[in-house]
């Protein structure tokens, strides 16, 4: 039976088509994926089923009723909910506040009476098992959690159409694993699911149909099973693509960066890096191996001068670095793509041309005494556009109005332009389609090839084994073991980064 159907639905933001022709439907207990290109349109499509805007032409039905969905509030009244790409939680507020956030009800004596509602949000976690704590502060639970909070808060309202925006672009894959397992139970709950990914492997793995849309149109929707990956990302794109990397030798034996025994804390005092040293070959890409919390994050943001260091050394081509402002960082040429692209990667409210000279902005050619050079500025924003394939091409823009998977290519842009000895990339593709993860990975591939260094930190296993040339495998705060590809034992790579082995 069909929960939902869009019937030539439409979107314009002013002359500009986010999408057009929509026509599909989607069954009762039917998980549906959406698949299109970074910019494609399927945020804006799933914002507008959820009433957050108001279509052009076209329209919605529900159990084959034409409906109007004008803010959220219609949308939940009839039973539509959506986990956003970004979370929209209060940190310093507990779950159970969040949750009822709005709908909170009152005892006799006017005070919120939270007690009503908290055995039907214990059952529910229950059922589904998300294993929640209710009291918890936001703040003080992994992203993971943070999503599973999310999905109550829609169940809570008991929605039947569940849509999820890239869920699993910022969950570790234990995580995702989860994941699966509560959309798998929504499903045999007869909850209709959209869910949005880049992930192919997980389109195979969890959805019915999928609906490939490109740039703004609707192509077709697919039966999965029958459909293989290639197949899939052939459509979406609209050409054929290619997954394999052509791995090169590292030509220098020279050692550029050195850590050693570096030790850091975190807010709390907790040691978070313990004794880490490493040493990183020119043009060579070093995966960073390991599960979420082992010290990654802060790896990266000590190097880059983030966050406080409190023993040992860093060096990049023998010349100490430790403690130095990110200012210093940058002109001795280390640059960083950051984990969080809204809070340290770029300022949304800027232009594209504004956040490409982010660090350059008071140094030539950019600035000359004292004045912006506004035509190399435009120049350097159009050059860049244009071999990182953003969309819209517009540099005047805001970054805020782009998609997720844009807006990350403008750091990309900006960070490897800058021809980095090191470079620091964080997840650099999360949220990027297939055929901009190509782009990236080539990138990477090419700053090598010019004797750079990469400093790949993933919780994608397969992209730190497609690129990486050494492997390390952090644990509990430093590099329990160093393994030299090309080739590489993932299974082993496993029990090292779960601490089974050790040595
Ligand atoms: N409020 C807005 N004003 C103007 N243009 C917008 C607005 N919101 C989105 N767009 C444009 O609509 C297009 C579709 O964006 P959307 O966010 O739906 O893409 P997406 O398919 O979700 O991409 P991604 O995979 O990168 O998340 C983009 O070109 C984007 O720049
Ligand atoms: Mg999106």
């Amino acid at each position: 039976m069909k929960a939902l159907e869009f019937v030539n639905l439409a979107k314009k933001f002013g002359d500009f088509t986010a999408f057009k022709n929509m026509n599909f439907s989607v069954e009762k207990g039917e998980i549906h994926a959406l698949l299109g290109e970074n910019g494609a349109g399927k945020s804006t499509l799933m914002n507008t089923l959820f009433g957050l805007y108001t279509p052009t032409s076209g329209h919605i039905k529900i159990s084959d009723q034409e409906v109007k969905i004008n803010s959220p509030l219609d949308a939940f009244r009839l039973k539509i909910g959506m986990v956003h790409q970004h979370f929209m939680l209060i940190p310093t507020m507990t779950v159970i506040q969040n949750i009822l956030l709005g709908s909170e009800r009152m005892n006799v004596f006017g005070a919120i009476d939270y007690k009503a509602d908290r055995s039907k949000l214990e059952e529910l976690s229950a059922t589904y098992n998300l294993n929640i704590n209710l009291d918890q502060k936001i703040e003080d639970i992994s992203v993971g959690m943070q999503q599973r909070v999310e999905i109550l808060k829609i169940l809570f309202k008991d929605a039947n159409i569940l849509i999820f925006d890239e869920p699993t672009a910022v969950l570790t894959p234990q995580e995702i694993k989860d994941f699966e397992k509560i959309l798998f139970r929504l499903k045999a709950d007869q909850k209709s699911i959209l869910l949005i990914t880049h992930k192919l492997k997980e389109i195979k793995n969890v959805a019915d149909r999928c609906t490939i849309i490109r740039k703004g149109e609707y192509i077709e929707t697919v039966d999965v099973k029958s459909t293989t990956e290639l197949e899939l990302a052939s459509k979406m794109v609209g050409r054929s693509v290619d997954f394999h990397l052509e791995k090169t030798p590292v030509l220098s034996t020279e050692n550029i960066f050195e850590i050693r025994n570096l030790k850091v804390k975190d807010k709390k005092g907790l040691c978070k890096l313990n004794d880490l040293s490493l040493e990183l070959k020119k043009g060579e890409i070093y995966g960073l191996a390991g599960v979420d919390g082992n010290g990654q994050r802060e790896l990266a943001e000590a190097i880059y001068g983030l966050t406080p260091i409190e023993g040992g050394h860093i060096f990049l081509n023998g010349f100490e670095l430790t403690n130095i402002t990110p200012e210093k960082t940058h002109q001795n040429k280390i640059s960083m793509i950051p984990e969080d692209r809204h809070k340290t990667g770029l300022v949304l409210d800027y232009s594209l041309e504004e956040n490409f000279i982010l660090h350059d902005r008071r140094q030539l050619p950019f600035s000359k005494k004292g004045l912006l050079q506004f035509k190399a500025i435009k120049e350097h924003a159009k050059k860049l556009i244009a071999r990182f394939d953003i969309r819209p091409t517009d540099e005047t823009q805001l970054a805020q109005n782009l998609s997720g998977g844009n807006q990350q290519k403008i750091i990309l842009a900006r960070e490897i332009e800058h021809t980095p000895e090191l470079l620091i990339a964080v997840q650099p593709t999360r949220g990027l389609d297939v055929g901009a993860i190509e782009v990236v990975h080539k990138e990477l591939l090419k700053l090598k090839a010019q004797g750079k260094t990469v400093l790949l930190i993933s919780f994608e296993l397969d992209e730190i084994l497609a690129l990486s040339d050494r492997i390390g495998i952090i644990f509990n705060g430093s590099i329990s073991k160093s393994l030299t590809g090309p080739d590489f034992d993932r299974k082993l790579i496993g029990l090292y980064m779960t601490g089974q082995m050790k040595t």
